[in-house]
């Protein structure tokens, strides 16, 4: 792509942005004594133990491992390269940084590509969004639309569109245009014939709703058919520049309104997104036909706290609103569900109902996440029944037995109590015994994905004196540069006992003899290797004293050196033994001195 960048413009752009600024677009962070915390963008997770420390202008999270600095949290999460990440950040502070583009081999063939993709999805949604509202053409699909309640004002916001009722339209208009069929397939454009590799337009005759990433690219279609033709909505197949598990539908339009709100409306199609913004909800998102990903869970994380699930009411979607909450309850949202009578979906309500009574009734109206499962649980069954009736109970109760806090198990509890006129000490008692029979069971499942931070922090606890020593004292040699030559000195040609510790030091030193102050951000930088760069993040964010006394730094450096000396120790034990066994009692003589000698200077 690009030629490489100056260092000194890299320094310039790190010294103007800051990490919590960068971050904070993509995290919740809370401030909390000088660190900043947050849900980690990298896994998921419920407690934050994601860390940003603004002095140092690094990231780690305690959960996952991940860490670094600003580049590489750009890199890391938009999945780009470090030139990506800074021409990004150089713009976002107003940099140049005077890149020579001059083309230079595969990298460039590549990215022409992609541009390609980009540019030719960019020109169709243009001339198909001209079709639908210019052309008498596309007239009886702009009557289609306006005859569902479709406003010209959304039709503009959302550039909705129609394509032509031809074989090859498109693929005579790219091609007059310079754009490569072979790419254009590839881009899901067009579609080669087995029978004679010629080549034919996929949407014909079709409202297209372009698809747009976060940026605003248009990089994908969804055309949905004007009669009964199967399938009712043709995508775009996954492409380089398109990937299903990762898109959320009206993301980059709705996200101020999300960031505003913290709260984000997640809907089953994008016709409920479009009625929706049209009733004045302008923070509908919906995924592109398939269920909630992690990947769609990573993203709005990066914008909201709460979700409000409305999917259409009718028995598949209830059932997918039950499976997208537990996967958004799992991710650490707050969930809400909205529900509307007749098993209708919101752009009907909307059309039968009006916009006033579905911002109110609907989404205003919604249920918390346990009172949808109340409902949830409820469905099929005659509570008239005995058997049923117990069976939801249990149910319930084990519903009730996942939540944290006390009292919302006792404000449960009580209203079950009321509903089946129950004692509300029979139902604690049943309460507590599901709650260790399920935590019995689920202690002999394998390990839960999720880590508690406790048992994550326990395991470090459980590493070798002498690893803590080494972590300390590069923390310390981190900070300060005299103290990294005087650990040096120290170990007297000694290297640490982990190789990553060692290969972290030189790095270091190698780092101050072109810097005379330490700069964590800039160190992360120098470092070529991810995992090493994580460790260093990790270690940059344990907490130790200011100063370092030199009782402590002997401790430390003892701790290094005497794990050495007892490997050695080891291996002479292993000599002096084969040295008896072949009765050699001079030689195993003086071996024992020379243990001896090592037992004395431990
Ligand atoms: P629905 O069938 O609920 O469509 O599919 P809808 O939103 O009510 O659309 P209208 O009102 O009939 O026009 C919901 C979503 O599932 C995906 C689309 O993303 C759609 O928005 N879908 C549906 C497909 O991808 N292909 C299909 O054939 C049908
Ligand atoms: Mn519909």
């Amino acid at each position: 792509m690009a030629d490489r960048i100056a260092e000194e413009k890299i320094d310039q752009v790190r010294q103007a942005v800051d990490v919590v600024e960068v971050i904070s677009d993509y995290v919740q962070l809370k401030k909390q004594g000088r660190n900043y915390f947050g849900l980690c963008p990298f896994h998921g997770e419920s407690t934050p133990s994601f860390s940003v420390s603004p002095d140092k202008q690094i990231f780690h999270c305690f959960g996952c491992g991940a860490g670094g600095n600003v580049f590489s949290f750009l890199m890391e999460l938009e999945g780009i390269s470090f030139q990506e990440a800074a021409i990004k950040l150089a713009a976002k502070v107003n940099i140049d940084l005077e890149i020579n583009f001059s083309a230079s081999g595969g990298e460039k063939r590549i990215s022409n590509e992609l541009q390609a993709f980009l540019n030719a999805h960019e020109l169709l949604r243009k001339f198909y969004h001209h079709l639908l509202v210019n052309t008498k053409e596309g007239q009886h699909a702009l009557e289609y639309l306006l005859g569902r309640g479709f406003t010209r004002e959304s039709i503009d916001k959302f550039q909705i569109g129609y394509s032509l009722n031809s074989w090859d339209y498109v693929y005579k208009f790219l091609t007059k245009r310079d754009f490569s069929s072979e790419w254009m397939e590839k881009a899901g454009l067009i579609i080669k014939r087995e029978r004679d590799g010629t080549y034919f337009d996929r949407f014909r005759d079709r409202i297209m709703f372009p698809i747009f990433d976060r940026n605003g690219n248009t990089i994908a279609f969804s055309g949905r058919s004007l009669g009964a033709d199967e399938p009712k909505y043709l995508n775009s197949p996954e492409t380089a520049i398109f990937n299903k598990s990762k898109i959320l539908y009206n993301y980059h339009l709705a996200k101020p309104s999300l960031k505003k709100m913290q709260h984000a409306v997640l809907f089953e199609g994008f016709a409920d997104v479009i009625a929706a913004d049209r009733s004045g909800v302008e923070n509908g998102i919906a995924t592109m036909g398939t269920s909630l990903t992690d990947e769609h869970i990573a993203l709005l994380r990066q914008s909201v706290q709460t979700v409000t699930i409305c999917y259409d009411s009718d028995k598949p979607g209830i059932e997918a609103a039950f499976r997208a909450g537990n996967h958004l309850n799992n991710g650490g949202f707050q969930i809400k569900v909205a529900m509307m009578s007749d098993g209708l979906d919101p752009d009907e309500y909307i059309k039968k109902f009006g916009p006033e009574k579905f911002r109110t009734e609907v989404i205003g109206a919604s249920l918390t996440w346990m009172a949808f499962k109340f409902l949830y649980l409820r469905r099929g069954k005659n509570l008239q029944l005995e058997g049923d009736r117990l069976s939801y109970i249990e149910e319930i109760i084990k519903e009730i037995s996942k939540l944290n806090k006390a009292v919302e198990r006792d404000h449960y509890l009580r209203q079950l109590a009321a509903e089946f006129s129950l004692s509300l000490d029979a139902l604690k008692e049943q309460q507590k015994q599901i709650f260790f029979t399920e935590k019995r069971l689920s202690a002999g499942k394998s390990e839960s994905v999720k880590k508690p931070l406790l048992i994550v922090k326990q395991e470090r606890e459980l590493k070798p004196a002498h690893y803590t020593a080494e972590r300390r004292l590069i923390a310390h040699m981190l900070k300060n540069r005299e103290v990294a030559y005087k650990v040096q000195d120290l170990l007297a040609g000694n290297t640490f006992n982990f190789d990553e510790h060692q290969a972290i030091i030189t790095y270091l030193l190698g780092f101050y003899e072109d810097h005379l102050e330490p700069d964590s951000s800039a160190f992360l930088t120098y470092i070529q290797d991810n995992n090493l760069r994580r460790m260093v993040a990790n270690i940059e964010m344990m907490s130790i004293n200011d100063e370092l006394s030199n009782q402590e730094l002997s401790d430390y450096i003892k701790q290094v050196l005497n794990y050495q000396k007892l490997l050695k120790i080891k291996e002479k034990e292993v000599e002096q033994k084969e040295a008896e066994r072949q009765s050699d009692f001079s030689k195993a003589a003086a071996i024992g001195v020379e243990i001896i000698q090592l037992r004395k200077s431990l």
